[in-house]
């Protein structure tokens, strides 16, 4: 069975209200087949706002990510964003353990797994994102890494139905570099597997797992058509409504 492919877009720090505003309008306008497709946006905290009413206006298909999110439910956390928060903006998903959020802020397996399942305890779907460094990579510690990260960040997490996962190799994030379709369809496979050995065959078959760094519109067909790749999250490629159209349209 092939999952329903899912395209997302990170928008990382950048785009403000008005810019994220038009890109969403411009996507929703573009005659998207949703029937065989989900597409979401990540904005930055401050515009899933306005960017989840636009995405209203523009007919509800797309969905709106938050791009990190606090565990606590409220209280003295200056400058942290609680799930019910980021319900309230509406959006009905977030993004959890980027590799920014790991390398540039600290964040641990075990802050992201408090994460996760604050996250769906209030109804928010996840997309986890694991992956290696290049020099995890050249020791021949990726799949270990990867699999260590998803396990630890889906720790007590029963229920994977509201789950995704996105790998993404930290060196092709941002770098042009992207991994080949067989490496990163080795990975996905791998990381299949191992879903299915700690929750369960059926759980495993049904999960998503997306590939992030790089994906482009000249590459999205290949990495997008592997059995295990089940939908992208990408970063730079999201925010020029062409380009990004040009990866949901993958098969087009
Ligand atoms: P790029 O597509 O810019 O490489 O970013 C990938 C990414 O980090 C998406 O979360």
């Amino acid at each position: 069975m092939k999952r329903k492919p899912l395209i997302a877009g990170n928008w990382k720090m950048n785009l403000d209200a008005a810019s994220g505003v038009a890109l969403a309008e411009e996507l929703c306008s573009a005659g998207i087949d949703f029937a065989s497709r989900d597409v979401l946006v990540a904005p930055s905290f401050t515009n899933i706002y306005p960017v989840a009413e636009a995405v209203k206006e523009g007919g509800g298909k797309i969905a709106v990510a938050a791009q990190n999110m606090y565990f606590e439910d409220s209280g003295a956390f200056t400058g942290e964003v609680s799930a019910s928060m980021i319900k309230s903006a509406g959006a009905s998903w977030t993004i959890l353990g980027h590799s920014e959020r790991r390398a540039i802020f600290g964040e641990t397996d075990a802050d992201i797994n408090k994460k996760v399942k604050k996250a769906l305890s209030e109804g928010l779907s996840v997309i986890l994102c694991a992956g290696e460094t290049l020099w995890e990579r050249e020791a021949g510690a990726a799949v270990e890494t990867v699999l260590a990260q998803v396990g630890k960040g889906l720790e007590g997490v029963k229920d994977l139905k509201n789950v995704v996962v996105a790998y993404e190799p930290v060196w092709a994030i941002g770098t042009g570099r992207t991994a080949s379709a067989a490496d990163a369809e080795a990975m996905h496979k791998a990381i299949r597997n191992y879903v299915a050995e700690i929750r369960s065959a059926a759980a495993a078959e049904s999960l998503r797992i997306l590939y992030g760094g790089s994906v482009k519109p000249e590459n999205a067909g290949e990495l997008l058509g592997m059995d295990n790749i089940d939908g992208a999250l990408v970063g730079g490629a999201s925010l020029k409504a062409a380009q990004f159209l040009g990866i949901i349209n993958f098969d087009k």
